[in-house]
């Protein structure tokens, strides 16, 4: 039977390598890797330059490769342990040990993605400096966003009403980073959200998607996690 992801192991703080927690994932991954799979056929193309700020494993990395090649791909990390993996999967990427707060090349790239443990409406404070980049160049951006796990405590007969409200706001407040969210794909407990250049369609409201589907090909990576990662030790 499918294992559910529990409140306590389901947010990781920002700082913590996505190795650590990997293992506890289940459902949710399976939602959001479904979620970057669809993102990477529809969305993305071929020779586009590609910059993810929070790279971890490498799993969206995955997604985004298994649908396109992109001209450039620089993915940001700051442990050594993920940074090892990225190098071993993606010898052809730019692996870069590098803080997202403080990377300034951001206008070299046309699609940034941002997959923070931590990003939501409630911690824009923190991740201002680097929206404040992005509104200066001409990337299209994909965010994770975590905030929207609030809904689990509100009545699901509320949300038709009350989730189109709550990406209403994220589309005034993302306007003001000279960024217009088109879509925003989400589950019972995180959102991915699309956000493209077009000010001409501020006023369009945003695509609002309940992800239903899954997949489980992200888990290979664990299968890695079980063998190289510890030296060939099984985990129990
Ligand atoms: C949610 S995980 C990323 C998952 C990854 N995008 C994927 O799909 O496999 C967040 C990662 O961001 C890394 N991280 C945390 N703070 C960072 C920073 N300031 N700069 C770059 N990476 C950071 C963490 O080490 C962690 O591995």
């Amino acid at each position: 039977m499918e294992k559910k992801d529990t409140k306590k192991s389901r947010y990781a703080k920002l700082e913590t390598s996505q190795i650590s927690y990997l293992g506890t994932r289940n459902k949710t991954y399976c939602q959001k890797y479904s979620i970057m799979d669809f993102i990477g056929r529809t969305k993305l193309k071929d020779s586009t330059k590609i910059l993810e700020l929070f790279g971890g494993i490498g799993i969206t990395s995955f997604f985004i490769m298994k649908s396109i090649t992109p001209s450039k791909h620089t993915i940001l990390e700051i442990h050594d342990d993920c940074i090892e993996r990225l190098n071993e999967r993606y010898p052809n990427s730019e692996i870069l040990k590098e803080d997202a707060f403080t990377f300034d090349r951001m206008e070299e790239y046309d699609y940034i993605f941002i997959d923070a443990a931590l990003f939501g409406q409630g911690r824009l404070d923190k991740f201002k400096p680097i929206l404040d980049r992005i509104a200066k160049c001409k990337a299209e951006v994909i965010i994770t966003d975590l905030g929207f796990w609030k809904f689990s405590f509100v009545k699901k007969e509320k949300w038709a009403v009350e989730v189109p409200i709550y990406f209403a706001k994220w589309k005034e407040i993302f306007k003001t980073f000279n960024l217009n969210i088109t879509d925003a794909f989400y589950t019972h407990d995180f959102a991915i959200l699309c956000l493209d250049r077009d000010s001409t369609k501020y006023t369009t409201p945003v695509n609002v998607v309940c992800w239903e589907k899954e997949t489980s090909e992200w888990r290979v990576f664990l299968e890695e996690r079980k063998g190289a990662f510890f030296n060939g030790v099984q985990e129990k």
